[in-house]
């Protein structure tokens, strides 16, 4: 595996070639004596995510996840109108025939569980989604357990794959729950799960002292806090990263406004905003997957190319942090 000293090395000193993550996986499927699994693109034109989806391998299981995911915050938390609907079938249409697996969602993000419940039944893609969700705002084991169960009646479906503790609420009780969840079957991994700078440093604390197998924090170019401590103490530990925020909630862009995409970038097919933003959150060694929230079918095309093609240099990385100063 790509080590944290050769990261803090190669992004001081710019090198050319393929990207880190890139690094990372070769060795991972050589140290598993296998070939990561490429996923199939699709063939529609307007659905086009060219090239495979890469994947990553959960450390605790080596189980391997495409490295684009969605989130559900806002984007799912729509009326019943067709018009608010049919974007979102759309979106997530693009997203499975690209081959992305990966949703993150939660029982407080209003009526985000029961709108992706429905959505993925009509499709019939409940058993193929990797579904995330969490243990959210609740105080006491009845009450997490219970919560739960109602996440699986809204997402109309018996399991899912990872469930996670929710901004550190009520921890010790949730990752209990969390855990003897995991121990019936009904849930394949548990996660802890923060969104600010200011939470990280007791985020690692609790991931040094519970080992769970994820954590979701945020991360991206202009909030690079997680680099000091808890992306590295993830990766040695071997904890799954997933990564919320790449965009800052949108603020990125408004920041970039009309400016071009860096050239040292567009030269290696990065061709938006969305992607450079979204690579730069994977070209962390100690990332396995970023977790982008649209409503927009033709964005969530966008977001899924980033998964696509090498990871960013630390050249680029460098020259995408200037751009951001
Ligand atoms: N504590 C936690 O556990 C926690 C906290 C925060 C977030 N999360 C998870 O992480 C997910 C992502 O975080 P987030 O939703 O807060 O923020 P985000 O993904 O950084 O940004 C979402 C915003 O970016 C816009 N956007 C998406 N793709 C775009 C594109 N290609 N071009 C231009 N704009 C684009 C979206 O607008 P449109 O919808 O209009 O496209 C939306 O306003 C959440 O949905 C949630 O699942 C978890």
């Amino acid at each position: 595996m790509y080590s944290r000293r050769k990261f803090l090395t190669t992004t001081a000193l710019a090198t050319a070639g393929l990207g880190l993550a890139a690094c990372r996986d070769a060795a991972q499927a050589g140290a598993a004596g296998t070939t990561p699994p490429a996923v199939t693109a699709p063939t529609s034109s307007t659905d086009a995510v060219l090239g495979a989806l890469n994947t990553r391998a959960i450390p605790s299981t080596g189980e391997r996840v495409p490295v684009i995911g969605m989130g559900t915050s806002g984007s799912f938390e729509v009326g019943q109108t067709a018009a608010e609907l049919d974007p979102l079938r759309e979106v997530l249409k693009r997203f499975f025939a690209a081959g992305a697996t990966l949703i993150d969602t939660a029982p407080t993000y209003s009526v985000a569980e029961d709108v992706m419940g429905a959505l993925l039944a009509e499709q019939q893609l409940t058993g193929t989604a990797w579904l995330a969700t969490k243990l959210s705002g609740v105080s006491g084991r009845d009450a997490g357990i219970e919560q739960f169960e109602d996440t699986l009646r809204r997402l109309k479906t018996d399991k899912v794959a990872l469930l996670q503790v929710h901004n550190l609420g009520d921890l010790k009780t949730q990752m209990t729950v969390a855990r003897e969840l995991k121990a019936q079957g009904k849930v394949k991994y548990v996660g802890v799960t923060h969104y600010v700078e200011r939470a990280q440093d007791e985020l690692a604390d609790v991931v040094q002292a519970e080992k769970p197998d994820f954590l979701q924090i945020n991360y991206s170019v202009v909030s690079r806090g997680a680099e000091k401590r808890v992306l590295p103490l993830a990766q040695d530990l071997g904890v799954a990263v997933l990564i919320n925020r790449a965009f800052e909630d949108g603020k990125l862009f408004a920041q970039v406004k009309d400016k071009p995409v860096p050239p040292a970038l567009t030269e290696t097919g990065v061709s938006s905003w969305a992607q450079a933003f979204l690579k730069f959150a994977l070209s962390h060694p100690a990332v396995t997957a970023v977790i982008p929230a649209t409503g927009k079918p033709d964005r969530q095309t966008d977001n899924l190319k980033a998964g696509t093609g090498p990871d960013l240099t630390p050249a680029q990385r460098d020259a995408l942090i200037a751009a951001l100063a």
